[in-house]
């Protein structure tokens, strides 16, 4: 039997090109697999054709797009999950569901190799192969641009020859990736660290310089969860996309940075997630009343290595497992109402409020009905000194000598 492969298809011109690449140089039948998380523009209707017209002997086609929001973004917004401090793991958290459906398109078709059409050089080879090794331990990878030599200048030579259809003069200087979490874009002119971003790059937000008026957006979580937007109930899907609608309109979202890939290097990235960070921003500011000031302090130790985990292509290791256990007992009590202010490129919080907040007003008040004894803070404060105040003279004293 013709051995078979499944492909993660972009409908762009490189996995259009591997189709048939793959094909010759192995032999196999190729079998496009395409995954739909929210990256918007063409249909997979229209997605399938091409890749049947470019070869493929089947198409199998997902609409993944609430699947990914649910078990994908949820897990990264209850982590407030930045790489870095600034990157919200967009192409990060899609590889894992796009494993997900090559895997099982493998089984339902009898396939033995699983190919994508990533690079040698990034993180995205070894998130998709790692997480290949893990769901489908029997399944071999292979990556035409990396292991059959598919450059570009091939693959438009050999989409010209073939007559593919598929366009080959459209010339993106840029390398992008987009799903519903954000877009990222790199390559060309922005490989030059002092070179500013140009206009043209963005697409998910407005330049935040000339800004509508002021947007004011109160999101509603439950156990961490956004369930409503200006009380209008909502999926986590509708959720990021509201408002990649909204604070995008405000030009919230934009991510300038330099960052490391597992690999080795250092590459700049620009970003734009705006759903995401405002979804993050509002959050973290209702975790700050209602989470308990240890438990959340390890939090945010625990959500930067689960970021890391997450970039690093570990998405079904144990560890990731653990964590997300830690942070889904975290979000008990993450419920109540978020408002905030989208404008000119910033999503500032004024106002929050929650039935399982530990504000206490009476605490924190210095009017009256003030309920915090202030005679309790001169001995506390002796004692929480007491140890460093010890060493001090101790240091001292071994000086003195
Ligand atoms: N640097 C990001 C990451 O590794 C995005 C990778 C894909 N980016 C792209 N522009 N093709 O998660």
């Amino acid at each position: 039997m013709t051995e078979r492969i499944v492909l993660a298809y972009s409908g762009g011109l490189d996995t259009s090109v591997a189709i048939g690449w793959i094909g010759e140089a192995t032999g196999a039948e190729v079998i496009a697999v395409a995954v739909d998380v929210g990256q918007g523009g063409e249909s997979l209707e229209t997605i399938r054709q091409r890749a049947l017209g470019c070869g493929a002997v089947e198409a199998y086609v997902a609409d993944a797009s609430d699947e990914f929001a649910d078990e994908y973004c949820m897990p990264a917004l209850k982590a407030n999950a930045l790489y870095q401090g600034h990157y919200p793991l967009v192409s990060a958290i899609s590889r894992p569901v796009i494993v997900k459906h090559l895997v099982k398109a493998a089984r339902e078709f009898g396939a033995t190799t699983v190919a994508h059409g990533c690079t040698g050089k990034g993180n995205d080879q070894v998130r998709f192969e790692v997480g290949i090794q893990t769901l489908g331990p029997d399944l071999k990878c292979i990556a035409p641009v990396r292991d059959l030599a598919l450059t570009r200048d091939k693959a438009i030579a050999f989409a010209e020859e073939k007559g593919l259809p598929i366009e080959t003069t459209k010339k993106n200087p840029y390398s992008i990736d987009q799903n519903v979490w954000g877009r990222a874009v790199e390559t060309g002119y922005l490989e030059d660290i002092w070179n500013a971003p140009t206009k043209d790059i963005y697409d998910y937000t407005a330049t935040p310089e000339f800004p509508p008026a002021p947007d004011e957006v109160t999101i509603s979580f439950e156990a961490g969860i956004p369930v409503a937007i200006d009380g209008v109930k909502v999926t986590p899907l509708q959720a990021i996309k509201e408002l990649n609608r909204r604070a995008g309109a405000q030009g919230v979202g934009r991510i300038d940075v330099v960052e490391d890939r597992l690999v080795g290097i250092k590459s700049r990235e620009i970003y734009e997630a705006p759903g995401a960070m405002a979804l993050i921003t509002a959050h973290k500011h209702l975790e700050d009343i209602t989470v308990e000031r240890e438990q959340a302090r390890f939090k945010a130790t625990v959500g930067q290595r689960w970021s890391e985990l997450v970039y690093d292509g570990q998405w079904f290791s144990p560890l990731k497992r653990s964590l997300d256990a830690f942070i889904d007992d975290t979000q008990r009590y993450v419920t109540g109402d978020i408002r905030m202010v989208l404008h000119g490129g910033q999503a500032i919080v004024n106002g929050r409020r929650s039935e399982t907040s530990l504000y206490d007003f009476d605490l924190a008040t210095y009017d009256t009905g003030d309920t915090f004894d202030q005679s309790m803070a001169r001995g506390f404060i002796e004692l929480w000194g007491m140890s460093a105040k010890v060493a001090s003279g101790r240091d001292i004293r071994v000086a003195g000598k």
